[in-house]
């Protein structure tokens, strides 16, 4: 071959990797997430609430949440480092009690608490909770930036129907304003209609309001009532 062929040779293969670069670039923050991703969840300690594959090419668009038309399961790497999956045994230690302080108090939870309750949760089946973690952060550890829970409650009314509840949606203060609170509720909610259930409820405080009519839930004639026994 002559050297001015294989100059020109080398200078088409420059210009397509140029113009290409953007797709190269893509293709490989894909693959370093999906290998985060299948690594986070093919620890063999680790026990997930819930099987992951429910979280899979649910119907989020419709709330707004974009979704590659490479992958349609796109949103559960909804950022640089930033997974969506099950809440799993492993998460106390990845700060998800520090999370749920944003929202209300905690209270006294200790890692045997937290793993008693786990495995509760775990045996009766309906509970559905949901973590954003950072896996890049604490030196790479891991920790817990985002959660929502949705619960599924077993009825004879409706035909024996299935009502979804959405519970302890909250974002870690460092990590508001980024989506997070809106991928939460997306998948949730599909997650609900997924399953089933007749309809999704949640309660929430006035200054929320705007924010869950996003995706599709409105004020309801009935009051919310409690009878409260302690903090
Ligand atoms: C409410 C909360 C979950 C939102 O999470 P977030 O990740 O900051 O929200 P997002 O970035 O997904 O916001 C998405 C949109 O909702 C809006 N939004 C956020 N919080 C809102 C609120 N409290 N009321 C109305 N709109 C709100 C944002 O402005 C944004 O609007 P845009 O799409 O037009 O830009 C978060 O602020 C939080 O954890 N708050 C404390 C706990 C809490 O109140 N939980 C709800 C219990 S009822």
């Amino acid at each position: 071959m002559k050297p001015c062929t294989v100059v020109l040779l080398f200078l088409v293969l420059v210009i397509y990797l140029l113009t290409h670069f953007y797709h190269f670039y893509f293709a490989i923050r894909c693959y370093i997430s999906n290998l985060k991703f299948k690594m986070s969840s093919s620890d063999d300690s680790v026990v997930s609430m819930f099987d992951a594959i429910l979280l899979k090419d649910l119907d989020v668009g419709q709330y707004g949440i974009s979704i590659s038309k490479d992958d349609s399961s796109s949103y559960l790497r909804p950022d640089e480092g930033l997974i969506l999956r099950p809440l799993s045994t492993k998460d106390f230690q990845k700060g998800l009690v520090d999370v749920l302080n944003q929202l209300t108090r905690a209270g006294d939870v200790t890692e045997e608490s937290y793993q008693d309750r786990f495995a509760c949760m775990k045996k009766v089946g309906d509970y559905y909770p949901l973590v954003v973690e950072d896996t890049e952060a604490d030196s790479g550890r891991g920790r817990i930036v985002a959660t929502g829970t949705m619960i599924v409650e077993q009825k004879f009314i409706h035909s024996c129907a299935t009502r979804g509840r959405v519970e302890e949606v909250v974002v870690d203060k460092a990590y508001r304003g980024r989506k997070l609170g809106c991928l939460i509720l997306a998948v949730v909610t599909a997650l609900s209609k997924k399953l089933g259930c007749y309809k999704t409820t949640l309660e929430c405080t006035v200054e929320n309001i705007d924010f869950y009519q996003k995706f599709g839930y409105v004020e309801d004639a009935e009051k919310f009532m409690q009878c409260r026994f302690r903090d």
